[in-house]
């Protein structure tokens, strides 16, 4: 990948670019929908990456090839212009979020370019941003501290691009470290790193299924959880999110709420502590734990929270039926997209065929099936 984007740049705009930046799309554990409850999460940065090569330029504008998709984006800093609804609209967006902070934004030309699978839940608009984010730094000469530097990327998707996403992306890409995955509390953004158990493969099947009711539903969901912490408010004082909710009270309170609301707040309570006891068993090296509460998070996303589909529920199940298989569950928002899943290592070909097979009988193609490694956060790449 380096190599592609350093000689993409060069072939494009006649000399070597002058950053290479490699910034990893994730897979998350535990903790589905948790983040934009200010509740835990558990993700591990992946070697599926965004790359960026880039070199300033003296006029005030940004011109970014996108190698994958053969197009090419050219907008002025001053000011940015409007989100336009295609790819270069997460770049625009860091330019515009960086400006939002007072910091200044350079003139470059780029390329773009990612391996990771657009819109199947492994976080691709979030390693661009970071990726960018991460280039008008180095070029700038300021300096945000890594969280910083997800908060900006997060605002620049919520209030540029108008998606209304939780942390948790931006944070993995920034924050990842390889051999860990990272507890993070997204109320506080305190991360602790805990390590990944040897001999155990992060298997990743995407469904191929892209579902455009994602983001209408995800805002759905965010408007029921709101709703459950308004209701549990007004009795329980100090209650600000679904985090400060324990389950008994919720078992208490559940009269109060409309049924469905209530199994909305019922996963994110239980996922909550599901992350924590799975950041427990992790340091305990008991991987049979922390795949038994992937699985318990995928039934509690599917029939409480209800954004899995079938495509993800057929791996799910397959992939449970596998002796070296951990646990799995779906990743990402749901609705399409990606399971996530541990297997002992020595046991992940014969995995890979059972699960493939199991898909294919039903969905009459086969998904897309590949081993992750761990990876670290965003970073420039020394180059020659
Ligand atoms: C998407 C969002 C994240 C998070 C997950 C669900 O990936 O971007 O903020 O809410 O869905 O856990």
């Amino acid at each position: 990948m380096q190599n592609k984007v350093t000689s993409a740049f060069q072939a494009h705009f006649q000399r070597p670019p002058e950053v290479v930046v490699r910034a990893p799309g994730r897979v998350n554990l535990l903790g589905g929908h948790t983040d934009y409850n200010a509740g835990y999460v558990l993700p591990v940065a992946v070697d599926r990456a965004a790359w960026v090569a880039a070199a300033p330029i003296g006029a005030r504008e940004a011109r970014v090839h996108a190698l994958d998709l053969e197009d090419k984006a050219v907008f002025s800093l001053t000011p940015v212009p409007r989100a336009e609804g295609n790819w270069a609209d997460y770049v625009r967006g860091v330019a515009w979020a960086l400006q939002e902070r007072g910091l200044e934004t350079a003139g470059l030309e780029a390329v773009l370019t990612s391996s990771i699978p657009v819109g199947a839940g492994l976080s691709s608009s979030a390693a661009i941003e970071v990726a960018f984010a991460h280039t008008w730094q180095r070029f700038a000469g300021f300096e945000l501290t890594r969280r910083e530097l997800a908060l900006t990327c997060q605002r620049a998707e919520n209030d540029y691009v108008g998606v209304n996403c939780g942390i948790l992306d931006q944070m993995a890409s920034s924050c990842g470290v390889e051999g860990r995955a990272l507890l993070l509390d997204c109320r506080t953004l305190e991360t602790n790193l805990v390590p990944l158990p040897a001999g155990v493969a992060i298997v990743v099947a995407d469904t191929g299924a892209r579902r455009r009711l994602a983001s209408s539903e995800y805002n759905v969901r965010r408007a029921q959880c709101e709703r459950a912490v308004k209701i549990l408010s007004e009795r329980l004082p100090g209650v600000r999110a679904l985090r400060d909710v324990s389950a008994g009270d919720l078992e208490r309170l559940k009269g109060h709420l409309p049924e469905v609301v209530y199994r909305r707040a019922r996963h994110i309570v239980s996922d909550n502590a599901r992350v924590l006891r799975a950041a427990e068993a992790l340091r305990e090296g008991d991987v049979a734990t922390v795949g038994a509460l992937m699985k318990a998070c995928h039934v509690s996303l599917r029939d409480d929270y209800e954004v899995s589909a079938p495509e993800l529920d057929v791996l799910a199940e397959a992939a449970w039926e596998m002796e070296s298989c951990y646990g799995a569950r779906l990743t990402g928002a749901g609705f399409g997209g990606c399971i996530v899943a541990l297997v002992a290592a020595d046991g992940a070909p014969d995995f890979e065929v059972h699960v493939s097979a199991a898909y294919e009988a039903v969905f009459d193609r086969q998904p897309d099936i590949y081993i992750c490694r761990s990876t670290t956060g965003v970073r420039a790449i020394p180059h020659a």
